[in-house]
This record gives structure tokens, sequence and C-alpha cells, in this order.
């Protein structure tokens, strides 16, 4: 292993379904004020995913668009896969890993590495850490990693307005040609019950309040970590991005922060921040991708950041456990974000009134159900659905016929 290989994050791609309710619309009919859910909370529209699109669909959907945009180096590329890594908090199976049915369906050599990880909305980041590492003792091979979620807290219940939906998928190998990622790490946890979701139970259980205060007191305890490790200030960051249950969040976790620093650097870091989180205002909580997702649309609406500008990411999973690290830009990463391509799929979706987000919500696979069809009666325009129960297994539509 040399020492001056650099290992991060080579591609990304964001898929979200073909969904979405306008978060004046939920308000006005649960009776809230809509400025609660546009300032208090900092969302305007939430992604909603059909039956079709569970999150191993959903995945799929995020992970081709790797495979479609191929060159001659990303093929290259995409042929050295040698893992694939699936972070959900909302798979489809207790034991059989999303990753598997991805390495099946994507155009994925044989005689790859296959599983799943867990740990609520840190799974992205678990994931992400894990591929760095493993290229750092495989330099020649590669490794996907999805994180995908749907995420759901009931109708009427206090999480509705953080719902979303959607999948990133990012490719990690050598001379990444989107960001380094930073060789130190500050990370922690606690067993915390702010939001968990035992194995017989649809919807998560959550305390709201504590929920809040645990990602304030991890992101604290991490950000600090991170800086007396480092030997850094705040300054030294161009811009951080932060997991996102509801924009306003990380907000406040970087408040008390740029009171203290100097006016300009408070200035960078909360414009860069409202950049990083316009895609996640319009798509909602994606759960273990949602800080990739805000790094997407940092990269997307900044593409001018200089090369080795180092990005601070704070990832927290509920439950809980945390980490703060870095990313320091490519020379290219702009060229690396399909922007255009990620708007197309945002402005094509079909805005539901509220009776259909209801009935859309609530339509779902017959609890142990062996055979099941899944009729596209949305009119689903996704390359990979969920299609059919078939003796209890998951069957998705083959798009690309391999
Ligand atoms: N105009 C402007 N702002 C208003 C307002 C109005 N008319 N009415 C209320 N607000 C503000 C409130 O003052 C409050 O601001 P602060 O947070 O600064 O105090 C904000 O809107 C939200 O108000 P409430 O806390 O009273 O809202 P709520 O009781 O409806 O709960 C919630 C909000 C806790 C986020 C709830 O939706 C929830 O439980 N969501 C799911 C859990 C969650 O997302 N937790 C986040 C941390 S956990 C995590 O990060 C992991 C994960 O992804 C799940």
């Amino acid at each position: 292993m040399s020492d001056v290989m650099t290992v991060g994050i080579d591609q990304m791609a964001v898929y979200v379904p073909p969904f979405k309710l306008e978060m004046g619309d939920l308000a006005s009919v649960r009776g809230v004020d809509p400025k609660k859910f546009e300032l208090g909370i900092g969302q305007d529209e939430m992604a909603v995913a059909p039956l079709t699109q569970d999150t191993v669909a959903m995945g799929l959907n995020a992970a081709i668009q790797l495979f479609d945009r191929a060159d001659k180096v990303d093929q290259q590329r995409l042929d050295a896969i040698s893992l694939v890594i699936f972070a959900s908090e909302t798979g489809v199976d207790h034991s059989k890993a999303g990753a598997v049915f991805l390495t099946d369906l994507l155009p994925i050599k044989q005689g790859v590495r296959s599983f799943e990880v867990k740990q609520a909305c840190y799974g992205g980041t678990a994931g992400l850490q894990l591929a760095t590492s493993y290229v750092h003792q495989h330099p020649e091979e590669t490794v996907l990693v999805v994180a995908s979620d749907n995420a759901k807290y009931g109708l009427k219940s206090g999480g509705e307005p953080t719902q979303g939906a959607g999948a990133v998928a990012m490719l990690i190998s050598q001379d990444p040609r989107i960001a380094k990622v930073s060789d130190v790490s500050a990370y922690h946890t606690a067993d915390v019950a702010d939001f968990w979701r035992p194995t017989d139970q649809e919807y998560p259980l959550v305390d709201g309040p504590l929920s809040k205060k645990a990602y304030l007191d991890f992101f604290n305890d991490t950000f600090t970590s991170f800086i007396g490790l480092t030997h850094q200030t705040i300054a030294d960051f161009t811009a951080i991005c932060c997991h996102v249950p509801y924009t306003k969040l990380g907000e406040k976790a970087l408040a008390p922060y740029l009171e203290e620093c100097d006016k300009e650097t408070a200035k960078r870091l909360r414009q860069y921040y409202q950049q990083a989180v316009r895609y996640n205002r319009v798509v909602g909580n994606i759960y273990t991708g949602s800080l990739y997702l805000s790094l997407f649309s940092l990269l997307a609406h900044e593409p001018n950041l200089a090369p080795d500008s180092e990005i601070g990411m704070f990832s927290y999973g509920s439950g809980a456990v945390g980490e703060f690290f870095s990313l320091y830009l490519s020379e290219n990463y702009t060229q690396e974000i399909q922007k255009h391509r990620f708007e197309q799929q945002l402005t094509a979706r079909n805005t539901l009134t509220i009776d259909e987000y209801e009935a859309l919500f609530e339509e779902k696979i017959p609890t142990k159900a062996k055979d099941f069809v899944v009729t596209n009666d949305h009119h689903d325009p996704s390359e990979y659905q969920l299609k059919a129960i078939n003796n209890g297994h998951r069957v998705y539509s083959n798009p690309k016929n391999r």
C-alpha cells in the first residue's frame, strides 16, 4: 500500500421515487401552520414511494445510473467491483441482504462479496468507511455502496412531516474523482432510546424531543473530538454537511459554533449549508442516504470549490451512533456530479393530492403473503420495479435482461 494512495468517492448518483407531497398541503389538512413545516422544520416537499419502489428497487435505480454513464475509465472501475454493501434501516428481509439482489440485477461480475449494514441512519457512513478501508487493502478493487430507505412514520403521526424516500449509490475507489475520505475520524456510540424499530413494528418508535437532543449532543461530541484530533478550527472547513432528518436540525447543530467563529467563516458555512440542503428540502428524510444527498446537493450547487477543499461530514444514526469525518474534493469533481439528470427526476415527479398520498401510503404487501402481484397502478416509469412476491421471494423487473 503506497503512502500517497488516496481512496474515496469516485462516482455518486441519486434516485428519488416519482411522487411527492407539498408540505403546505399536508399542513393545511393536519391543521398546522404551514410556516411550521417551511421554517420550523425546513421542509418544502417530501418524496413518496409507490409499492413498486421498495428499498431494493430504489437502490437499483440509483446504482444503474453509475453503469449507464460508463466511459472507459468508469468501465474499468465498474468491472473491478468486488464488494457490494447495501445500507438500510427499512430493508426488505430480516436475513437476506438487499445487496444480493443488487449484485444479481446490476451488470456486476460474478464472484463478489455482498452484505447489508444496519445502524439506523448511520448505515451509509458505516458502508463508506468499510469500503474505504477495503480499498486501502485491495487497491485494484472497487466497492459499490448503496444507501436506500423509505422513511415512514405513519399517517397523522408526529414524524409525518419528516418522511421521505430515495437512494444514493456511490462507487468507492483509489484516485477518486469526487472526494478523498479523511484518514482521521471521530465516532461515538451510546444506547439511546430516541428512535428504533423492533422487528415486529411497521413504524419506528420515536421520542421526538430526545432524538433532537441526541442528534445535537452527538454533533457536539464528535465535532469537538475531530477538531481535537486534527488540531483544526472550524475555519478550516470549506463547508460542513450533516445528516438531514429535516433541514433545520443541522442548522441548529452548527449555530453555536458559527456564533463563536469569525464572520467570514460563519457566512461561508451558513451559505454552503443552505446549498447542501436544497435537495433534502424537496426530498425529505432518506435516512441512510440523507448525508450523501446533502453532499450531492452541495456539489451540484457549488461547482467551483477549490481542489482539496475540506468538507466536514456529520453522520448520525439514532439508537445511537455518530461520526464526524471529512472529505477532500478532487480537482474535477463537477464533471462527475450529474446535476441535470437528478433535477430531471425531481421535476418529472407527480404531485399527489392529500387523498392520493394517504391512499398510496396505505398500499401494502399483505403481511405474510407468499404470492402477490405488484401491479404498476400508478404508472411508475422507473427502470427497476418490484413486480411480485413468488413463493415468498421478491421478484424485480430486469430492464437490462441479463
Ligand atoms: N412557525 C415557525 N416555526 C414553528 C411554528 C410556526 N408556526 N410552529 C412551530 N415551529 C417550530 C418550533 O419552534 C420548533 O423549532 P425548534 O426545533 O427550534 O424548537 C420546530 O418548529 C418544530 O416544532 P416542534 O418540535 O414543536 O415539532 P413537533 O413536536 O411536531 O416535532 C419532530 C418535530 C421532533 C422533528 C417530529 O417531526 C419527529 O419526531 N420526527 C421524527 C424524528 C426526527 O426526525 N428526529 C430528528 C433527530 S433523529 C435523527 O436524526 C435520525 C433520523 O433520521 C430519524
